[in-house]
C-alpha cells in the first residue's frame, strides 16, 4: 500500500532528525511490529473548522500484544497529484499511545479544501477517508 511506502521513508527521516535537538519526531521503535489500525474517525466529508478541537479516532482491535506499548505519529496531509502531500513539519499529534484508540487535536489554520486526509503512524501508515477543514 501506498502509505507503507511513506511511512518507510518517514521512519528514515525520523531517525535523521534525532541528530537534530530541535526535532520532535519519536524514534522508530526497536521491534518490526507492522499493523494498520483502520481510522473511524474522520469520517468522509467532515468538516473541521480552524481552531476547533477535533478527535481522531481508529480501531485498536488489530494491535498486537507487542505493539501496546507504541507511540503514534499523526499527519495532516491532502491528495493531489496521486501524492499525499503530508506536512511532516507540522505534526497533528506526536508521541500519544497507539493503543488509546484516540487522540486530540486542534484544527491548525490551514487553507481551505476538501481533499484532507490524517495518516496515523506506528509501524506502518493508515489512512483517513478525505475531509474538509474551513473557517
Ligand atoms: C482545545 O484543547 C486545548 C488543550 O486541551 C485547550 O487548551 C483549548 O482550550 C481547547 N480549545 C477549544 C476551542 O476547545
Ligand atoms: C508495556 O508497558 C507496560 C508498563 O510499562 C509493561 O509492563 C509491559 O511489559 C510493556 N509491554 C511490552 C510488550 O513492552
Ligand atoms: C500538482 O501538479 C501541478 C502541475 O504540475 C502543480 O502546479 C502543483 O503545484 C502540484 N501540486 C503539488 C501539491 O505539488
Ligand atoms: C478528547 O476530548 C474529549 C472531549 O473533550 C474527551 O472526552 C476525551 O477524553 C479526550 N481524549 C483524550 C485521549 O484526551
Ligand atoms: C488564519 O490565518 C489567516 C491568514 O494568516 C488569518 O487572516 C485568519 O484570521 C486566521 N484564522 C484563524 C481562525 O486563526
Amino acid at each position: 500500500m501506498f502509505a507503507n511506502k511513506l511511512a518507510a521513508s518517514l521512519l528514515a527521516l525520523a531517525a535523521a532528525a534525532v541528530a537534530s535537538p530541535t526535532a520532535f519526531i519519536p524514534v522508530a521503535p526497536k521491534e518490526d511490529i507492522v499493523f494498520s489500525p483502520h481510522i473511524t474517525g474522520p469520517t468522509a466529508g467532515q468538516l473541521w473548522p480552524v481552531g476547533t478541537n477535533q478527535t481522531v479516532t481508529w480501531d485498536t482491535s488489530s494491535i498486537p500484544a507487542e505493539g501496546q506499548n507504541q507511540t503514534g505519529l499523526l499527519l495532516l496531509g491532502y491528495q493531489e497529484n496521486d501524492s499525499e502531500n503530508l506536512d511532516i513539519s507540522h505534526p497533528l499529534a506526536v508521541g500519544f499511545p497507539i493503543s488509546a484508540g484516540e487522540v486530540n487535536i486542534t484544527v491548525p489554520n490551514v487553507t481551505m479544501r476538501t481533499d484532507y486526509i490524517v495518516v496515523l503512524f506506528g509501524d506502518s501508515g493508515n489512512v483517513s477517508p478525505q475531509f474538509t477543514i474551513a473557517f
